[in-house]
């Protein structure tokens, strides 16, 4: 399939489909990167009612830095996995020390950050500008090893540097975040894992999975 053709689908698949999600309507690298430790090991819907509360409550990295800390562990209460929390706080002290409190947006400085891998720096830096990085997590394994067929096992060595470069070739010029979102709301809500309706997908025709019916088999993780 050529590269184009699949972005433009994409995105067009997006446009009549996505979730209305507030962080989707911000570039501000600070509300995106709260977004994003929020939603690690957190359900969307269970995670909306805490990224108002610290955009709310700390509108701005400084005003997270200069908190005390167990204020931040109370509004995170009920989200689990406490040190997500920590972290969070002391990543927001560490921009205002180390980054005179302008929070990065770019992927290279964005690994700098505690907490921060090449996931969420790749989403922080295409979201806020379109940094042309691609993301890669578990949905968007899911629908590139489907759609194209890749049968690398995800749980292997090879699997960042396989499904990399092709998530990389795939990467639009322009758009690149609308595109990185679509392409992890299309795994979200339509090529789910189990049995996704491949009868009203988009992909349908040009699915490697769908024509060989093996959506069940892919992607191919193995236990470790
Ligand atoms: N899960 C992780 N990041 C997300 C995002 N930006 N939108 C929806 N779900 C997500």
């Amino acid at each position: 399939m050529n590269t184009d053709f699949f972005a433009h689908k994409l995105i067009s698949w997006y446009n009549r489909h996505k979730r209305d999600l507030p962080w989707r309507n911000t570039r501000n690298p600070y509300f995106i990167w709260l977004s994003e430790i929020i939603l690690q090991q957190t359900r969307v819907v269970q995670g909306l009612p805490y990224y108002q509360k610290f955009i709310e409550n700390f509108p701005t990295v400084q005003d997270l830095a200069a908190a005390d800390e167990k204020e931040v562990l109370r509004l995170w209460q009920g989200l689990g996995y406490y040190s997500r929390a920590r972290n969070l706080h002391t990543t927001a002290k560490m921009v205002v020390s180390e980054f005179g409190g302008v929070f990065p947006d770019t992927y290279n400085e964005l690994l700098k950050l505690k907490g921060i891998g090449s996931y969420t720096a790749a989403a922080i830096a295409s979201f806020s500008h379109d940094e042309k990085v691609a993301v890669l997590d578990g949905n968007v394994y899911r629908v590139l090893s489907r759609v194209f067929g890749v049968e690398t096992d995800i749980a292997g060595k090879d699997a960042k540097k396989v499904f990399g470069k092709l998530a990389t070739e795939l990467l639009p010029d322009q758009q690149v975040s609308t595109y990185n979102q679509a392409i992890m709301e299309f795994g979200a809500i339509q090529c789910t894992p189990g049995l996704p309706q491949c009868m009203f997908c988009t992909f349908s025709p040009e699915c490697s999975a769908n024509e060989l019916g093996k959506q069940s088999m892919l992607p191919v993780k193995s236990k470790k």
